[in-house]
């Protein structure tokens, strides 16, 4: 295996120069130490690519002591960025596009954003990959203006001509975000549209998209599949990101309610519905737990839920409004077993579990993914 030239410095991926087999079983081992006294722990199911399997990569733009324009990955807990020419983890074609749109930033003397002083343009590249082969291009600036922007476009597309979209993002705050809220479309259609579980999804800059290529059907499709959904069932799909869970769930139940924070996800995931001609299925723009709450007051009947809480989990007025309303079943999506393992601690007050299915998403990390579905006590 190639060795990556930065692996002793970056952090990112924790498990470099050990064997795919090893590090699985190590996973595995966390998965059951954190939540096997709940319920027998399945065997991780691997990926079947453990290189190049990302679609999207964040690079931050800096100047070495000698003034230079260096460009990567910001080590852990700090501000400096460590330079990198390529990941070993992102699909090649990101990382040839990363390099080439690094050569167009310092031959154009494009200058770049000091957080301190407020000066300056460029901070971060991102840019995202379909398994359609469609490409998107974030130039992230910490000022309104984007220098010499007509420029730029014309040599990204020049050297790369599979880009299929160039974004403006301006973030002028001091946060670990690496996005702001205000895009402007420089090329193109201002998204990309993948194809996932038969079903096209499109995908804006701002919106949550799951980055494995290769696995996110196989965690969707242990999900959905365990889940034993019911033609007359009503579902909600909870942190909803662009509605992919609930949409490829929407032939087998009556009716979707997705819920979701982030105001661009739910104008995807409406788009995708409407893209996919799906008619019973909508979005609410909403907290999770606020949205559940609601529901619970009015006393809402709902058959199933799919959640997909960040790596923070779930929160007490989600789960306590959750299961006030009783529904049959629940799938828990987590990619977090430590916050997985405290909100079970609460679930299984109402739900017995009936199964907990560790999957592979993230090789070369510690990061691991588990699907846990749940059964009401009372209905089994
Ligand atoms: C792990 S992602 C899952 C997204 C989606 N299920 C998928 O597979 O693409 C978590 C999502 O929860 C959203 N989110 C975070 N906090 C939330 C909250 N309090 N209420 C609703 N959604 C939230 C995030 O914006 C993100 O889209």
């Amino acid at each position: 295996m190639k060795k990556c030239p930065v692996s002793e410095y970056c952090g990112g991926c924790q498990y470099l120069g050990m064997k795919y087999d090893k590090q699985v079983e190590i996973k595995q081992e966390k998965v059951e130490k954190l939540l096997s006294s709940f319920h027998h722990v399945e065997k991780i199911i691997p990926c079947k690519e453990s290189l190049n399997y990302r679609n999207k990569i964040q690079i931050s733009f800096g100047y070495d002591e000698d003034h230079h324009i260096i460009s990567g990955y910001y080590i852990p807990n700090s501000h400096l960025i460590l330079p990198i020419e390529e990941c070993m983890l992102c699909d090649d074609k990101i990382n040839q596009i990363v390099s080439s749109v690094k050569k167009i930033i310092i031959r154009n003397r494009i200058s770049i954003y000091d957080e301190r002083t407020k000066k300056g343009c460029l901070r971060h590249l991102l840019i995202r990959s379909t398994n359609t082969n469609e490409y998107m291009i974030v130039l992230v600036t910490g000022s309104f203006n984007l220098m010499k922007k007509e420029r730029l476009v014309e040599e990204i597309l020049r050297y790369n001509p599979d880009v299929t979209t160039i974004i403006h993002n301006i973030n002028q705050e001091k946060s670990s975000s690496i996005l702001g809220n205000r895009n402007q479309i420089l090329y193109g259609k201002g998204y990309i549209t993948d194809e996932l579980c038969g079903l096209k999804f499109r995908i804006s800059a701002n919106s949550f998209y799951q980055v494995n290529r290769y696995q996110t059907e196989v965690l969707y499709n242990t999900a959905i599949q365990s889940l034993d959904l019911k033609k007359d069932d009503i579902l909600i799909d909870a942190y909803c990101g662009t509605g992919t869970i609930g949409l490829s769930c929407a032939e087998y139940v009556k009716k979707v309610i997705g819920v979701e924070l982030v105001p661009s996800a739910v104008k995807d995931a409406e788009t995708n519905r409407k893209i996919n001609q799906i008619e019973n299925a909508e979005f609410i723009c909403k907290d999770a737990g606020k949205f559940m709450e609601s529901l619970s007051r009015n006393k809402t009947h709902i058959d199933a839920v799919i959640m997909d809480p960040p790596r923070s989990g779930s929160d007490i007025r989600f789960m306590s409004s959750m299961v006030k309303m009783k529904p049959d079943k629940i799938a828990y999506i987590s990619c977090n077993p430590v916050t997985l393992e405290r909100d079970l601690k609460y679930l299984m007050k109402y739900y017995n579990i009936r199964l907990i299915q560790p999957v592979d998403m993230f090789p070369f990390t510690q990061h691991i993914e588990t699907v846990c579905i749940l059964n009401q006590k009372n209905k089994i």
